[in-house]
């Protein structure tokens, strides 16, 4: 059972899309085992209300919080028909950051170009510094929701991430009207930028 902590303390980031477009995408190559989305964010559980919304059937959520999450990754590992399990955490979560992150194989912050995100990115990463011991083969991955169409501003923006020790997935989710309206609604493969996503995690998980 793999487990990812999608995470970032600003709100805005694109946590969410992350979480319900790459847990859609999993579903697809999940082979008959199960996906689960743990939506951790109790003031806005957007994630909860978009799969229900678009009757995301190929997957399943659940909610969860800092003091049960543990206990519900090992319910679900014990249940052994669980392939994927991805965790939306709520903005300014730095429990839930800690706690879902120290469980984890990878943790993906994203973020958006251009911005002012990079201040974020760098004050979450502290916090990744207990999973990281927990668990010595945790990985993490930046990913840029990039501008669309100011690509030095996206250079600019991945240079700086990297300058603060993150390293940024080579897939890059472009700031598309597509995506601005794609909570609520049906994922198909006209959302294919995060099949490529997908298919790097798969890559950095191997
Ligand atoms: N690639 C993208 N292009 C355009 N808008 C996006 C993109 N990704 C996310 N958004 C929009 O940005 C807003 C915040 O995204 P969300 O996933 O809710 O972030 P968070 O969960 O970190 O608060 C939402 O309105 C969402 O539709
Ligand atoms: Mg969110």
């Amino acid at each position: 059972m793999i487990v990812l902590t999608v995470a970032n303390l600003k709100g805005g980031a694109g946590k969410t899309s992350v979480s319900v477009m790459l847990a859609w995408w999993a579903a697809r190559t999940a082979q008959g085992q199960r996906v689960v989305l743990l939506d951790m964010d109790r003031t806005t559980p957007s994630a909860t209300h978009w799969h229900a919304a678009a009757e995301l059937s190929t997957f399943e959520t659940r909610q969860a919080t800092k003091d049960d999450v543990v206990a519900t990754l090992s319910q679900l590992r014990a249940a052994e028909d669980v392939a994927v399990v991805i965790i939306d955490t709520p903005a300014l979560g730095e429990m839930e950051i800690v706690t879902a992150g120290s469980e984890s194989d990878l943790i993906l912050i994203p973020f958006r170009s251009g911005s002012g995100d990079v201040g974020q990115v760098a004050q979450t990463l502290p916090l990744l510094a207990l999973p990281a011991r927990v668990n010595p083969n945790l990985s993490v991955l930046g990913v840029m929701i990039a501008t669309g169409d100011a690509p030095t501003v996206d250079r600019e923006t991945r240079d700086q991430v990297e300058q603060a020790e993150l390293s940024v997935a080579d897939s890059q989710i472009p700031n598309l009207r597509l995506y601005t309206t794609a909570k609520g609604n049906p994922i198909s493969s006209k959302n294919w930028h995060y099949e490529k996503l997908w298919k790097e995690i798969q890559e950095v998980l191997a």
